[in-house]
């Protein structure tokens, strides 16, 4: 009998095809070709607090969790960084100045939701944030700061001083997938998750084209 597939693997890879339509978002793609401007970069962390305001909220709630709690690290935690990275970007005042856009807003109540009430809704998006930020987001990091000329301000979000060995986390985050309690049906709908939170990062990415191209007001 050949052995059954871990189930990070299969996370892994029944969400390739969503990884890849919100890598190749074009206003991620732009930012990565070098075709995006600094106020798009901009435009993107102030989405994330949004995000992050909501995933961290949860994280709290989530820590009296038996099985979510096993996921969670303070090393992970990023809102401190996103609120440096918007006061160096935009000022002091940036807190007024910034807006969830329509996704955003979905995205949040979809996290406040399963944030409250289910441990493996609250993994799915857990998994899908940090996990990417310890991957491509490391590379994004690295990319902004050359192109925008950062040193670490404004792209704080990116630098995970806690965590030396991204490779090593990631590693023992997916043993960690692989031991949750988890019967066949509850691990499909934790990929339905993953596979939505990939969607609202797609979306996004849309709504940040629009916004910036003047058809889509926050
Ligand atoms: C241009 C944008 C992006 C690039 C270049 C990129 C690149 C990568 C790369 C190279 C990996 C594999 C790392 C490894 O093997 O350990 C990865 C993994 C991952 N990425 Fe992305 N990524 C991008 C956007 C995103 C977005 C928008 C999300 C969702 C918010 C995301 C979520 C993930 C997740 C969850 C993983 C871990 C998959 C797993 O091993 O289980 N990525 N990314």
């Amino acid at each position: 009998m050949s052995e059954p597939i871990a189930f990070s693997t299969a996370l892994r890879e029944r969400s390739t095809g969503a990884h890849s339509g919100s890598e190749s978002a074009g206003f991620m793609a732009d930012l990565i070709k070098g075709d995006g401007t600094r106020e798009d970069y901009i435009a993107l962390v102030a989405q994330h607090w949004f995000i992050y305001e909501a995933l961290e909220a949860a994280t709290e709630r989530m820590k009296a969790d038996p099985v979510a709690s096993v996921f969670i690290s303070d090393r992970l935690t990023r809102l401190p960084a996103l609120e440096a990275d918007l006061e160096f970007l935009l000022g002091a005042d940036w807190r007024t100045q910034i807006q969830p856009l329509p996704t955003t807003q979905r995205y949040v109540e979809r996290i406040r939701a399963v944030g409250a009430t289910w441990a493996g809704g609250f993994v799915a998006h857990h998994y899908t944030r940090y996990l990417g930020d310890l991957s491509g987001g490391l590379f994004i990091g690295r990319l902004m700061a050359r192109r925008f000329g950062f040193e670490t301000n404004g792209i704080g979000f990116y630098l995970f001083d806690a965590i030396a060995d991204p490779k090593a986390f990631k590693d023992v985050y997916r043993e960690q997938l692989d031991a949750a309690p988890w019967d066949d049906a509850e691990k499909e709908r934790v990929i339905a998750e993953v596979l939505q939170a990939y969607r609202f990062n797609t979306e996004l990415f849309e709504d940040l084209a629009r916004a910036k191209a003047g058809i889509l007001v926050a």
